[in-house]
């Protein structure tokens, strides 16, 4: 496994490759859910590259980034064992040189609302560096994974407008044994709070229970149903519950597949976001 630290020797790695190439981008300190898009890249593909990049373009003046966990020793064990090709390992210098000053913009419901409300300029930074990412490393096909709905949204909107040549591929979330959607933030949680962040899956199921697709009910009557489940928790704070269409993130009135519900709570300084595509049955 090669680890690559500059933008020209990724693309000369890059240029070697004259099979099939996926990309997966991630932020490091690398968990299952992680490693489920390289082991379903590495089954697809003839070569897979993992970016690691605590991206600061993506990260809100008061946000995580001096304290996001990291742990790249560990990060690239794990990435041995899976047979990755190679891991990009930039410096925020070397992708964002002094200088800098183009960025990839999204407007629209889908970029300014939920997340892109709570989090502003946050898909801005996102949209850049993925840009980037497939342009110094040129994936046919590019591994997400459904816990960021709406960045998968963001990104596919970008490819079509962009006319960017990559196909996204999207995985599925992967929980914890209680529901618990995995994420590099939950480190972030105490033992207390742990416990308490499985309110954020148990209500995403109270809102399933509602789907009703003989009868559909309003997109109000789940959201009401997620968000008493949530009220039950006292050290939970609401952050948002909203219903919506996967692809273009309109609200929804009534409750009819395709519809994609999102959830954000805050545990003490720590945000979870979750979301269930709601399925018939
Ligand atoms: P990061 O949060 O590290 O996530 C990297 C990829 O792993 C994303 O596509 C994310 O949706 C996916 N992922 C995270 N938790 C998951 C889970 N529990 N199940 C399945 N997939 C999961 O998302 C980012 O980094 C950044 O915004 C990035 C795209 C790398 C741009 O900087």
């Amino acid at each position: 496994m090669h680890i690559v630290r500059t933008v020209q020797a990724m693309k000369h790695e890059r240029a070697q490759w004259t099979g099939s190439v996926g990309l997966i981008p991630t932020m490091g300190y690398l968990h299952e859910g992680h490693l489920s898009l390289v082991r379903q890249a590495r089954a697809e593909q003839e070569h897979i590259a993992v970016s690691i990049f605590v991206n600061p373009t993506q990260f809100g003046p008061h946000e995580d980034l001096s304290s996001y966990p990291r742990d790249v020793e560990h990060d690239l064990q794990l990435l041995e064992t899976l047979g990755v090709d190679s891991v990009f390992l930039p410096t925020a210098a070397e992708m964002y040189p002094s200088g800098f000053s183009t960025f990839v913009n999204p407007e629209g419901t889908v970029a300014e609302e939920i997340e892109g409300a709570a989090r502003t300029g946050h898909f801005r930074g996102v949209a850049t560096i993925v840009l980037k990412l497939f342009h110094i490393i040129q994936p046919q096909q590019a591994y997400f994974g459904q816990k960021d709905a709406q960045q998968v949204a963001i990104i596919q909107r970008m490819i079509a407008d962009l006319n960017v040549p990559v196909e996204l591929r999207v995985q599925p979330t992967i929980r914890e044994q209680d529901g618990l959607a995995m994420s590099s933030r939950n480190s972030y949680l105490d033992p207390i709070a742990r416990k308490q962040a499985t309110i954020v899956y148990r209500a995403l199921q109270a809102a399933q229970a509602v789907f009703n697709p003989q009868s559909p009910p309003s997109a109000q009557a789940a959201i009401q149903a997620a968000r008493q489940v949530i009220a039950s928790e006292p050290a939970a704070q609401l952050d948002y519950i909203e219903i919506r269409n996967p692809d273009n993130f309109q609200p929804l009135e009534i409750l009819r597949a395709p519809a994609l519900l999102l959830i954000a709570v805050r545990l003490g300084n720590t945000r979870l976001i979750d979301n269930f595509v709601l399925h018939p049955d």
